[in-house]
C-alpha cells in the first residue's frame, strides 16, 4: 500500500486526517492515543502490517504485510448519538457489507453482533472501543480488519471460525484502497442513520443465521440455545428457546456460533 496514493484516493472524503503506517502494533491502539491527544471526528489511522492487531474478546488479529486492509476509524459521537453508542460497530458492518454488495456483486451476512461473514466464512471483523469521560462517551475507535488476499487468512488451526479472503470469494484482483474508499463512502452514508429504524432493518435483513439454531455464550456464563429471530430495535438479538420463549441478547463481550 502506498501513502500517496492512499492520500489521493482518501482526499474526496471528509476525514479528520489520515496517518498511515507501514508496519505497526495495532491502528486501534494509534487512533486510541490520537484521540486522547485531540483527534478530530473521522480521524483514520491505515497500516499495510500489524504486529499486534487486537480482535474482540482478548483475540489477537494477525495482518501480515501487503494482505489485508487494517485500519482504525476516531468516531467523535455528536450528542443525538449519544444514545447509539453500542451501535457503532453494526455501523462498521453495515458499511463494509454495503460496500461488497455495491462493488461486488457479493451477499455478505452479519454475523452477530458485527462480524462480516462470505459464504458463511468471516471475511471482516470489527473492534470497536469507547472512551468515557463520565457517562459521555468521548470518543469511539471503529478498527476494521478485512482479509483482501488469501495471504490474510490464518492457518487452519489457528481459527475458531472458519474465515476466507475477498480475492478469493470474488476471483478478482481487489485494489486495498479503493475498498477503503468505497467503506468509508458507506460509512458515512450510513452514519447519519445510526439506530433508526431503517439501519436496524438493514443490519437484521443481512443477519446471519435467521431461523437457524445458534448458540451464544459470554465469557464464564452458561451457553444459550435458540433459533435467531431477528434484531429488537436497540439492536440486541432476539432468539426463541426450545421451549418457545423469546428473549434476547443485549451487546457485550458475547460469542455466538452455529449448532451443526
Ligand atoms: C474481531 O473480529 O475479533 C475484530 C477484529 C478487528 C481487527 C481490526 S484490524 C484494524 C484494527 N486494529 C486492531 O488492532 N484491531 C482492528
Amino acid at each position: 500500500m502506498n501513502e500517496r496514493t492512499l492520500r489521493r484516493i482518501l482526499s474526496d472524503l471528509p476525514l479528520g486526517g489520515v496517518r498511515f503506517f507501514n508496519q505497526i502494533g495495532s491502528t486501534n491502539d494509534v487512533a486510541l492515543a490520537w484521540a486522547s491527544e485531540g483527534a478530530a471526528d473521522l480521524a483514520l489511522v491505515v497500516a499495510d502490517e500489524q504486529t499486534a492487531g487486537r480482535g474482540r474478546v482478548g483475540r489477537s488479529w494477525i495482518t501480515p504485510a501487503g494482505s489485508a486492509l487494517a485500519c482504525s476509524l476516531v468516531l467523535r459521537p455528536a450528542v443525538e448519538e449519544g444514545e447509539s453508542i453500542a451501535l457503532y460497530s453494526a455501523l462498521g458492518a453495515l458499511a463494509v457489507v454495503s460496500a461488497l454488495e455495491e462493488k461486488y456483486g457479493l451477499k455478505p451476512e452479519i454475523k452477530w453482533p458485527n462480524d462480516v461473514l462470505v459464504r458463511g466464512r468471516k471475511l471482516c471483523g470489527i473492534l470497536a472501543e469507547t472512551v468515557w469521560l463520565g457517562s459521555q462517551a468521548e470518543s469511539v475507535v471503529l478498527g476494521i480488519g478485512l482479509n483482501v488476499r488469501a495471504e490474510a487468512v490464518p492457518a487452519v488451526e489457528s481459527l475458531d471460525f472458519p474465515a476466507i479472503s475477498l480475492e478469493t470469494a470474488t476471483g478478482l484482483s481487489v485494489k486495498r484502497v479503493a475498498l477503503l474508499h468505497d467503506i468509508l463512502t458507506a460509512l458515512i452514508a450510513w452514519r447519519p442513520r445510526l439506530g433508526s429504524g431503517e439501519f436496524i432493518q438493514a443490519w437484521e435483513a443481512r443477519l446471519a443465521y435467521r431461523g437457524e439454531q445458534v448458540q451464544v455464550w459470554a465469557e464464564g456464563q452458561p451457553i444459550q440455545v435458540g433459533q435467531v429471530e431477528g434484531l429488537d430495535s436497540d439492536g440486541s438479538l432476539r432468539m426463541r428457546s426450545p421451549q418457545g420463549e423469546i428473549f434476547s441478547v443485549r451487546f457485550g463481550e458475547v460469542h455466538l456460533r452455529p449448532v451443526v
